[in-house]
């Protein structure tokens, strides 16, 4: 009896083994299709973050959104330097912590932008120069990250640095002035400050591979990565308009900044328009990103119209009621009809 059922439940066994092998995991295409953009984003790998303001969280509807879409929080302000430092060496970051707090309680992740920038500087850092300013700037890094260490997922270190047009060369700045290894100084002082963050450098109209910009930024990240210069990862800001576009190569610049070993994001998306143009430019710029594997994150520069930077131009996916616009509707189809063969783990 006792070899009977021993036998029974080795069989058994056997043909639940077959069972299971036989029949093939339920593709996530047959799923549903996500309801949110977070977990449409999630299913394919990638978050999807935004860009938020942290005295509009007492607002219900603003919060409701941003807590029902988002996986992702960009302080739009609170951590810039004229926010966390308006006097040197007197560090404020009550609204910084508001922002990362809301995010903590929902488990979502905090970009931080930005240590390092030309604008919203405080006074008395404009009024330095040479080495006190090289050492002010290093300092704050240095505070900065040490105070959100194992809070803020990912640092933008520095923006901006290089000018527009065709020369390629590094945008004219207090900062530019200490020298030009201010941006690895800056990354070592990050990367010291909290070993674990993911650190960027992030920059506007730097979307289409043939551009003098993306091009010089390309160069210095390829040299950081060879010389071992502490970066991560590199944001495309991608603010499009009818005069700058979603560029038709844009996968491709995505891909080549992915191919020197960094992750790429789309960190300050926004579209202006409205309609259906509006919403087939938010589904080739987020195809793009899928497109590449080493695009892990996209988030949009605000949640309604009415909260943008440049609210005229109605860029978002949500208008000033909150309600969903054409292009939320698209963003979220293209997200839902990612390959489920090609789902990648978030990062
Ligand atoms: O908080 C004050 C408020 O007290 C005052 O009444 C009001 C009067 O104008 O100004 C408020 O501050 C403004 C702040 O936005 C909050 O609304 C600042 O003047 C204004 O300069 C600031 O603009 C921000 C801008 O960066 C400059 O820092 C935008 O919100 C923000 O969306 C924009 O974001 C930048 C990214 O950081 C970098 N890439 C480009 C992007 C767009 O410019």
């Amino acid at each position: 009896m006792r070899q009977l059922w021993s036998a029974l439940v080795t069989v058994t066994a056997a043909s639940l083994t077959a069972a299971v092998m036989l029949v093939p995991a339920r593709p996530a295409a047959a799923d549903p299709p996500a309801t949110t953009l977070a977990e449409a984003a999630h299913r394919t790998g990638r978050h999807f973050g935004v860009g938020v303001s942290g005295h509009k969280l007492a607002d219900p509807v603003y919060a409701g959104i941003v807590d029902r879409e988002f996986d992702g929080l960009t302080p739009e302000n609170e951590l810039k330097l004229d926010a966390t430092e308006p006097l040197q060496g007197r560090f404020t970051f009550a609204a910084g912590d508001r922002v990362v707090d809301h995010a903590e309680s929902r488990g979502q992740r905090v970009r931080g932008q930005t240590l390092l920038w030309h604008a919203a500087q405080p006074s008395w850092l404009v009024n330095l120069r040479g080495a006190a300013l090289r050492q002010a700037m290093l300092d704050h890094v240095t505070q900065v990250v040490a105070h959100y260490r194992g809070r803020v997922a990912a640092w933008d270190v520095v923006g901006e640095a290089f000018a527009d047009g065709t020369s390629g060369a590094r945008r004219d700045s207090n900062f530019q002035r200490t020298g030009d290894d201010w941006i690895e100084a800056a990354f070592r002082a990050a990367r010291a400050a909290d070993p674990d963050a993911k650190l960027c450098y992030n920059d506007y109209n730097v979307e289409n591979w043939s551009h003098a910009k993306t091009q010089a930024v390309h160069r210095m990240v390829r040299d950081f990565r060879s010389r071992g210069v502490p970066i991560d990862c590199v944001g495309l800001q991608s603010h499009f308009t009818a005069y700058h576009p979603v560029p038709a190569d844009f996968a491709a610049t995505l891909r080549a900044f992915a191919d020197l070993g960094v992750d790429v994001e789309l960190t300050e998306l926004d579209i202006e328009g409205s309609g259906a143009a509006q919403a087939d430019a938010y589904r080739r710029a987020v195809r793009a990103c899928l497109e590449v594997s080493g695009c892990t994150g996209i988030t949009v520069w605000g949640v309604r119209d009415s909260d943008s930077w440049r609210s005229s131009g109605t860029p978002l996916l949500f208008d000033s009621t909150g309600a969903r616009k054409p292009a939320y509707t698209a963003v979220l189809d293209t997200l839902n009809r990612f390959p489920a063969t090609r789902h990648v783990p978030v990062r």
